[in-house]
């Protein structure tokens, strides 16, 4: 099967600006209208299902998510998504209070009506792949100094749904916000997200070398990078789908998507998915 991966679509609502440290120029880094080329593309490489790993919204307004909302609709409507949340889904104590991102998203993209903890979630896109999406984000008082974290509660029920479809026979992909590790080539102009790691990142780390996740997919970092690792799978690529709306020409910036082939086997194919310039 193929799986589309977009993230950090960082959807923004320009008038609310500034506020909660975000100024209005901020908003012009990233773009709807790219959003929504790479979103046709993956459409015309025929993805069966698409997985959107977070920073939908850029500080959690409610009609930042409106706008995620109706970019992914068609994805929801046909029940070909799975999202998780970002750092900034939860940027504002009232966005965390309104459970904005579960009431108007959710995990499936469609919303829902009474929030409640949704996360570990394992979709099965076909009867051969199951994303077990995770929520790594948890809010605080200074957003742009609050790091990450899935929790040893996430973590054990993770790694016991992976072992389930694992014994199913299914490839099993991890799908969360936050980075696990950074290439040695990392950019020194993406230092700001430097100070929001994810603190058990090497309890996953750790679960991939002991249980069969065929792949990782995440975002968070603006910028698109993979690194293989040795896993209980064999060779395990965590997978950085960068930003799908950000206005760069950055090689290693510009907004783009991935297509994943995916079997029992694993992970077979990666290619990026640029948005068309102009
Ligand atoms: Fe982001
Ligand atoms: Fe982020």
């Amino acid at each position: 099967m193929r799986i589309g991966h977009v993230s950090d679509l960082h959807l923004s609502d320009r008038g609310r600006y500034p506020r909660a440290g975000i100024l209005p120029r901020d908003c012009d880094r990233h773009s709807v209208r790219l959003a929504q080329r790479v979103l046709d593309q993956l459409e015309e490489a025929q993805v069966d299902h698409l997985v959107v790993t977070g920073d939908l919204t850029l500080s959690g307004e409610a009609t930042e998510f409106e706008r995620a909302a109706k970019l992914l609709r068609k994805w929801a409507d046909a029940g070909k998504l799975t999202v998780v949340p970002g750092n900034h889904d939860v940027w504002t104590a009232e966005s965390v209070k309104t459970a904005r991102f579960l009431r108007m998203i959710g995990p499936d993209g469609r919303g829902m009506r009474k929030p409640e903890v949704s996360y570990p979630f394992a979709a099965l896109p076909a009867p051969e792949v199951a994303i077990i999406a995770l929520d790594s984000t948890q809010f605080g008082d200074e957003p742009f100094d609050t790091p990450g974290v899935l929790g040893s509660a996430q973590l054990q029920a993770c790694r016991e749904l992976v072992r389930e479809h694992v014994k199913e026979g299914r490839a099993v992909l991890l799908a969360l916000h936050h980075h696990l590790l950074l290439p040695r080539e990392r950019i020194p102009s993406d230092a700001l997200v430097a100070r929001t790691p994810l603190l058990d990142a090497d309890k996953v780390v750790r679960m991939i070398s002991d249980v069969r996740i065929a792949g990782v997919l995440h975002g968070h970092r603006h910028c698109a990078f993979r690194v293989d690792i040795p896993g209980a799978a064999g060779t395990t690529p965590i997978l950085c789908a960068g930003s799908a709306s950000r206005v760069s020409d950055e090689p290693v910036r510009r907004a783009r998507g991935y297509v994943y082939e995916i079997d029992r086997s694993g992970v077979r194919s990666v290619k990026a998915v640029l948005a068309p310039r102009g």
